[in-house]
This record gives C-alpha cells, structure tokens and sequence, in this order.
C-alpha cells in the first residue's frame, strides 16, 4: 500500500529505517511461533475453523504445502492453487503469515509413471517406488525439470504476495538414510565433479591412494559411486569422503537450483530457507548460508532413544539442542526452528510422553539461543497414514489442545510479553561476553572419522559435545563455527577432533594464539591432510609445533575395559580413545594417564604461545568430566571469571533478556543479580523449568 506523501515524509522524519527493521527478522519481532497445517487433508468445511484455532492458540504464522504436489498438479501442466489460496486468505483474514513450500519431497504418481528415471536407486541396485516420500532423484535432469515447473508456477502465483511472508524448499532435503543415490544420472554427475575436481586421472589416482589393492583407473567413465553392497572388502575411504562431498555439494545445488527459480518472482521480498535435518550429515547447511535469509531445522528431542539420564528420555539432550541451535545460527547469522516436537511422535523405538513443560522449555530454550522463529509438525494429530500416534497442537478430534498445544500457547503469549519488555539498545554483558568461545565443527572430518573409526566405542559427536557440555556449564555464549569464519573475534576457539587440516588451517590457529586466543585442541585432531592421507613424519605432525609436544602413540580399548586418566587427585575413566604425549620444554602437563603400560605418561598439556595459550586434550573421557575439568581450566589461566552450572542448565542472553533452561532432574539456582527483575519463572528453576529476567 503506498502511503500519501505527506505521511510517508512524516513517518521518514520520526523514524529512521534501520538495516534491522528492512530485513525479514526484525529485532521487536523476537521470535514468532507457527504451526504446520494440511489443507489437502482436513475437509475444506473445516479449513476456517481450525485457522480461527490457530490463531485463538496465539500462533502467528502457518506453513503449508511442502507434500502437496498431488493437490497442486494434479495431472500433468494442469496448476491448481485455488485450494491453496482460499488457506492463504484465511490465514491473512486472521492476520497469520504464510510459509508456503515447494513440495518436491513428494512427486506425484503420474510423473512417476511417465518418467521411472526421476526415482532414486538404492545400494542393492533397486529403484525406489511412489508410496512414500523423497523417492526423487534431484540429479535427473527430468526431475529438475519437473521441479522447477511447479516452483516456477508457485512462484509466479504467490511470490509477490503479502500474504506471504517466507517459503521452505523441499522437506528435510536426503533420502532418509537411503543416500547417496546410486542412479545412472548421479554416477554421471559423480564423475564430472571429480573430473572438475582432479583434471587428471593421474592425481585421482594419487589422491585416492589407488596404488593399494591395484585399484588403479584409466579414466573417469570407470568410476562408479563407492557402494559397499557391490564391493567386496574395506572400501577405499578417500573415494568415500569424495563421495560424501559430492552429495552434499549436489544438494546444496539442488537448493540452490530451486531458489534461482523463486527469487525470479519473489526477489528478496519473501526470504527464502529448507528445514534441515537436526544435525544429520548428510546434507550440509553450512553451504547454503548465502543462499537463504535463514537456516532452518528440525527437532525431535524426545523418542524414547538417544537420550541419557534418569528422565533424558522426557526431557531431550540440552547439549544436542543447543549445539545445533548455535551451528545453524553461526551459518548466516539467523536461524530458526521450521520443526520442532508438538508432543508425543511415533518414529522412535519407544515414543515416550514429554515430560510435562519439556515443550515449553525447548521454545525457551530456541528463544535462548537467538531463534528468529520456532513452528511445530502439526497443528492436527493425523487420523490415517504413516505418522498415526503423532501428536499436533490438537488431539484427535480436532479441536482440543494438546499439553503440547497449551505450551505453545503460553510461549507464544510469553513472547509477545517480552516485545513489550524490549529494550532493542540493551548491551552485551561484559562477563558473558569475556568467554565466548567458537567451537570449531568440519563435517568432512566428522565424515572422515566415522568412515574408519579405528574402535566402535568412538563416537564422534558424543566427543564434540563433551567439549561443548563443558563450555555452556561455564556459562560462555558459543558460537560452532565453519572454518571460513574468523577465529579472532574469539577469546577462546575450542577445536575438537578436527581430524583433516592443512598447513594453513595450523598456521591460522597459530596466528590465532599468539595473537592472544586461547586455542583448545582434542584427539584425534591433525592426524591427516584433506585427502585423508596421514602424514610422512611423526604422528599429526602439522600440529605438534603449535601443541609444545610429540603424539608419542594412541590407544584403544575393547569392552569392558577401561582406562584411567588423573589429574591432581582426581580420577577419570575413558574407554574409547587415548593419546600418549611427549611435551617439549616449556609445555606443562595438565593430566596424565594413571594406569596400563603408560601410566604416569601425559595425557593432556598446556603452553603459552604468544600472547594467547594453546593446550592439548588426548584423551576422550567416558563421561566428558575430563574434558569439562581440563576446558573450565583454561578459562582462570586467561583470568576470565567463569560459571559453575550443572550439566543440561544452560543460561544464556539474549536481546536484553536472561534466559535459564532446566534440563536437568534437580532444581537448579539461576544466577539472578539483586534488583533483576523476573519475569517468569523463579530464583530456583524445577525440572523443564524456565526463568527469564532482565539486569
Ligand atoms: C519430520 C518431518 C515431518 C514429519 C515429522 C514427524 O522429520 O520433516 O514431515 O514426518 O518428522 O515427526
Ligand atoms: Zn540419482
């Protein structure tokens, strides 16, 4: 709507647009709360009355379409969006936004049958049949073709809506641990990108270290995706990180390919994102940070497995929900959650029942960590298919809240409390502030590590969040950074188990420490170069300069066994990975190994390196106590005063407001200032409770 001049002078002159208030996610917005909604599958009578409920829930936006393509072209080039719009208009009419997504994760049958070369094939050889969803292969050319079209259409038809406030592409973009496709067009697309990548066979062969088991190629046309169903031994590991490269790097293509189509008509006026899987590897976010106004993601913290601690299986993992939080945030600066659990699911092994206000908590906890917008997979329990038993903000009969409903309720309320509360020029606390730190994530040496473990009792994420676990219980604000980012705007930069490195990346951290960074390293870091090579000379050679100390050898350990590391007086117990050190003059040793062969050898050390402070953690502790004794350690050696919280509860700030979560089973004491003021919650915060409050 065009304002008459006068007024549009007047509003110029009292407020002056700030970059803040343009973008999509202004700062007075805090983080809106919505809902997932399937028009195509409630009757059209009841498309009115349950938005009317979902706005009476204080929800502030909906999304739809992401599997509607069936609904959206029915036949072929036959476009119907009518349905689509009159949900739309309902939503406006009760001044909810609209996400609206592409709905490529479910082609429909006709295209199927027309064109059997749009789906996938498994390891085994078999292509994979219409029934259920993400079997496209978003490497044949016709799928993209057909995607595009309907992307095109959907663009052409809402992307210069208002109604319309962002679009999600796809949904949860892999093949539900059936990737890497092993199609025709995708053995092609491997083999141009190896090709663009090494020009000769000669450096491929090298590379891959085709030299063992003759594995040597003439050229390109001979190699195939490595697939173990059709190999007989170890599969060659350097081929595999090549392929694990090239799937993240055709997804984050493909992403790209479908948002080159909807910026043709919706610019930058809608913003753009996927919802990403929570922390699956696969697919890599990180790569489309310039790509989407925002990173999304989805998250399921309560399935009966994964979970430890007496009540974990009710309450989620803290660490795993606030590492992922601070990954996709770091990407591009904004992050929400597109999925996060309404209740009850029926995927997991067990499906247990959130324990009562674990939902509110996760929204807080969102909240907590800079989330620009939290929604939740569904409004409706679902009465047929595949996700019967999943909970929705209603039950059953479609209009009776949930617990899970009555939680995102409240929090939706509670944020529009907090936008009153707003002070936008509240600063930093300097304290906060003195120990943030950047936890340095490579997922291709995540995927290396994994692809040769060397002992099934190493977990590659587990040990990460062990680092991360001992920094949130110091209360340091954490950033999980790529390694693009700059490392100086850092006091601290924690890198865990960065196994793949080169001269640079080492050179950096160098740079890093001596220009006053506290660098804190783990296992298993330095060990190989990109390739996955290990290096001619002494063992992570490239490192051990920077750590004051030589990698004397590793050990393992076989069930039941378990080995002890000391420090002072204390004792830990580690099971899966331990390295033997040998300092140099001027490194202290800051644990030591306290039985087998070795005992009374370094387990962990620490030196000074210019300004800053590097120190060197070997050993992958049972419990993560280790490492939290030896991080919180660093952080007085660099006279910086730190928290002392339980692990699972985490404070954290954010906009002017203090935000503390309780994952834990025992009341916990939030650390509130005299004269703060509480806004919910209280001093001592029970389990799944949360306090906010401003200083
Ligand atoms: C998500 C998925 C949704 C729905 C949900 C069930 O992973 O994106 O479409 O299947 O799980 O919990
Ligand atoms: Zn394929």
């Amino acid at each position: 709507m065009k304002l008459p001049a006068f007024l549009a002078l007047l509003s110029m002159a009292t407020h002056v647009a700030t970059a803040a208030d343009l973008a999509p996610f202004p700062q007075a917005d805090l983080m809106p709360i919505g809902v997932y909604y399937y028009p195509e599958a409630w009757p059209s009578n009841q498309w009115a009355r349950d938005i009317a409920n979902i706005k009476k829930m204080n929800l502030e936006f909906v999304h739809m379409g992401e599997f509607a393509w069936a609904f959206m072209e029915p036949t072929e080039g036959k476009f119907d969006f009518d349905w689509l719009e009159r949900n739309v208009q309902l939503c406006a009419e009760q001044g909810l936004k609209v996400v609206l997504c592409t709905p490529s994760p479910t082609p429909p049958v006709w295209l199927s049958e027309k064109h059997p070369e749009i789906l996938m094939v498994d390891a085994t050889g078999r292509k994979m049949l219409h029934g259920t969803r993400q079997q496209g292969c978003w490497s044949t050319p016709t799928y993209r073709e057909y995607v595009g079209k309907i992307t095109a259409e959907l663009g052409k038809r809402f992307g210069n809506d208002p109604r319309v406030w962002g679009w999600q592409l796809d949904n949860e973009l892999s093949h539900y641990g059936k990737e890497p496709c092993f199609c025709d067009a995708c053995q092609t697309k491997f083999r141009a990108w190896l090709k663009a990548k090494y020009g000769t066979i000669e450096k491929l062969n090298e590379d891959w270290g085709n030299a063992f088991w003759s594995q040597m190629y003439q050229n390109f046309d001979q190699i195939r995706l490595p697939n173990t169903k059709e190999l007989v031994a170890q599969i060659n590991e350097h081929a595999l990180l090549d392929s694990q490269r090239w799937f993240a790097d055709e997804a984050a293509d493909y992403l790209r390919f479908q948002t080159g189509v909807l910026r043709k008509h919706c610019g930058n006026r809608q913003w753009i994102t996927s919802n990403f899987m929570h922390m699956f590897n696969a697919v890599n976010p990180a790569l489309l940070g310039k790509d989407f106004e925002i990173i999304t993601w989805t998250h399921y913290p309560a399935h009966g497995n994964l979970n430890t601690g007496p009540l974990g299986f009710r309450l989620g993992g803290a660490a795993e929900m606030s590492f992922s939080h601070d990954f996709h945030r770091s990407i591009n600066g904004f992050e929400g959650l597109m999925e996060l659990q309404p209740g009850q699911v029926n995927w997991g092994d067990v499906n247990p029942q959130p324990y009562p206000g674990a939902i509110h908590l996760w929204i807080m906890r969102a909240f907590a960590a800079n989330a620009k917008l939290v929604c939740t997979y569904r409004y409706r329990e679902p009465l047929f298919g595949a996700e019967q038993y999943h909970y929705g903000l209603v039950g059953t009969d479609g209009v009776t809240p949930t617990p899970g409903g009555e939680q995102y309720s409240q929090a939706a309320q509670e944020i529009a409390l907090l936008r009153k509360l707003l002070k936008p020029d509240a600063k930093e606390p300097a304290a906060y502030a003195a120990r943030r730190t950047a936890l340095l994530y490579n997922v291709e040496s995540r995927w290396d590590i994994d692809d040769h473990k060397q002992t099934i009792r190493w977990d590659t994420m587990g040990h990460i969040l062990k680092s991360y676990r001992a920094l949130k219980r110091l209360g340091a604000p954490v950033d999980v950074i790529t390694e693009e980012k700059d490392f100086n705007q850092y006091p601290f930069l924690v890198v865990p188990a960065v196994q793949l490195v080169d001269e640079k990346l080492v050179q950096r951290w160098k740079d890093y420490a001596e220009q006053g960074g506290h660098l804190i390293l783990t296992c298993r870091t330095g060990q190989k170069d990109r390739r996955g090579h290990l290096w001619e000379g002494p063992w992570a050679m490239p490192i051990l300069g920077l750590i004051g100390a030589k990698i004397e050898f590793y050990d393992t350990l076989p069930v039941p066994n378990s080995g002890k590391v000391k420090v002072g007086k204390k004792i830990y117990a580690w099971t899966s990975w331990a390295e033997i050190l040998e300092p140099n003059s001027g490194t202290s040793v800051i644990a030591e190994h306290a039985d087998q062969f070795y005992a009374g050898k370094p387990a962990a050390v620490t030196r000074k390196l210019g300004k800053g402070t590097v120190t060197y953690i070997g050993v992958d502790s049972e419990q993560g106590d280790l490492e939290a004794q030896l991080v919180r350690g660093v952080f007085p050696r660099a006279s910086v005063a730190v928290e002392n919280f339980a692990d699972g509860f985490l404070v954290d700030w954010r906009d002017g407001f203090w935000i503390a979560t309780n994952f834990t089973e025992k009341q916990q004491r939030a650390p509130i200032a005299k004269g703060a003021k509480i806004f919910f919650g209280a001093t001592e915060v029970p389990t799944a409770g949360v306090t906010v409050w401003q200083e």
